[in-house]
């Protein structure tokens, strides 16, 4: 998605013969985004992609929405949700969504299905553990800190590879994702303001080949969830190149934008969604002026809602709140936040902020989810005004 790769044999000219060891013509497969006028990549297949020999009807684990009602502010400590034994794809548990985006959580021991998501981009952050990410472009290995952008219709496989489970923070979009437009050249180079750029950026680097024959593929598409069996499996790419494939940025590479006075939200922008934002808070330096305070102003974020995922050091604004390692709050469009009492006054002269969060910032409202209500503290709505 950033800039292009090239992984594996591709023959010199694109569209032209490109033969087997036996003599067969590979499969070219062209995948690409927005009626093929946007980013693309061409695939050289061992087998026909478009070989199918059995479709059925699938249904995913089910999940409620219901509207955030009464408007509240809203503490969810996800790993008050650690179950048993699940997978990193069919194992997430939904918490927040609208039509443009679902997030859910999952703490996964074990390998995922082979999956494609038809309807959108996801971008996975790695809480903790270690995974890897198969795909017909290879592999990416992933760890803590690590975002991992997986385009739209791409085949994957999730695997978690330590001796812990990993924990996923999972944003699915109904669209694409990818890094600020205005960090960008028009050309898609990342510009010198840019917090992170191409060296920061991972992605396959070489083919994954899998003999076998007849796996199943589940596709979450447009109109529901379908089960194919391939006839043969798809990680059969003997080589591939473009600008869309699944990448990986982790979070400590962000370097923060700081100054003298409180900077305001947008410098933490990591990368925008149809309808909604992702950023990051990393660990910085914070605000210089003399007089300078450094956490937050109350704000209202008018026509936004706001979820932030607590996922390392200690974020100063929110101590007494309640908030933990693995929470997420959610400040709605319609209810002014701000630091909880005290905080204003206790980070004057601290010249160093500890907080590592991923914040996803949305247009339209943020539904709640049955998992969320089944993991909610419901007295953080009233932290703010403790008095004594
Ligand atoms: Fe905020």
């Amino acid at each position: 998605m950033p800039y292009y790769r090239s992984v594996g044999e591709v023959p010199r000219k694109r569209h032209t013969q490109f033969r087997q060891p036996d003599g067969s013509l590979y499969a070219e497969e062209l995948m690409g985004q927005e009626g093929f006028s946007s980013d693309s990549s061409l695939l050289y297949h061992r087998y026909a992609p478009t070989a199918i020999l059995a479709a059925d009807e699938f249904t995913p684990p089910a999940f409620t929405r219901a509207p955030n009602l009464p408007l509240k502010p809203r503490h969810l400590r996800t790993h008050k949700l650690d179950a048993g034994s699940a997978d990193p794809v069919l194992g997430r548990q939904y918490l927040l969504a609208n039509d443009d985006v679902r997030i859910g959580y999952v703490l996964a021991d074990r390998p995922s299905p082979l999956f494609r998501d038809a309807t959108g981009d996801h971008c996975l952050y790695v809480e903790a553990g270690t995974l890897r990410v198969e795909s017909p472009f290879g592999v990416l290995e992933a760890v803590a800190g690590d975002y991992v952008v997986i385009p739209t219709s791409t085949i994957h496989r999730l695997v978690p590879t330590g001796e812990q489970p990993v924990r996923l923070l999972a944003v699915e979009a109904s669209g694409h994702i990818g890094p600020p437009k205005r960090y960008l050249s028009v050309r898609g180079q990342f510009l010198e303001h840019s917090p992170y750029c191409e060296r920061d950026v991972r992605g396959p680097d070489t083919p994954l080949l899998v003999d076998g024959e007849e796996v199943e593929v589940l596709v979450r598409h447009r109109r529901g969830w379908t089960r194919y069996v391939y006839a043969n499996h798809p990680f059969d790419v003997v080589g591939w190149d473009g600008h869309l494939y699944p990448w990986a940025f982790s979070i400590h590479d962000f370097e923060p934008i700081t100054g003298r006075i409180h900077q305001p939200p947008p410098v933490h922008q990591t990368f925008q969604g149809p309808n909604f934002v992702i950023c990051s808070f990393v660990p910085r330096k914070v605000d210089y002026h003399p007089d300078s305070i450094p956490v937050p102003y109350n704000h209202h974020n008018v026509d936004s809602d706001e979820m932030l995922f607590y996922t390392g050091g200690n974020y100063e604004a929110r101590r007494g709140s309640g908030i933990e390692q693995g929470s997420i709050s959610l400040h709605p469009s319609g209810f002014t936040h701000g630091p909880q009492p005290g905080a204003a006054e206790r980070s004057i002269g601290a010249d160093y902020f500890d907080e590592l969060a991923v914040m996803v910032d949305t247009f339209r409202p943020l539904d709640l989810c049955d998992a969320a209500r089944n993991c909610e503290d419901d007295g953080y709505a009233w932290t703010w005004a403790r008095r004594g």
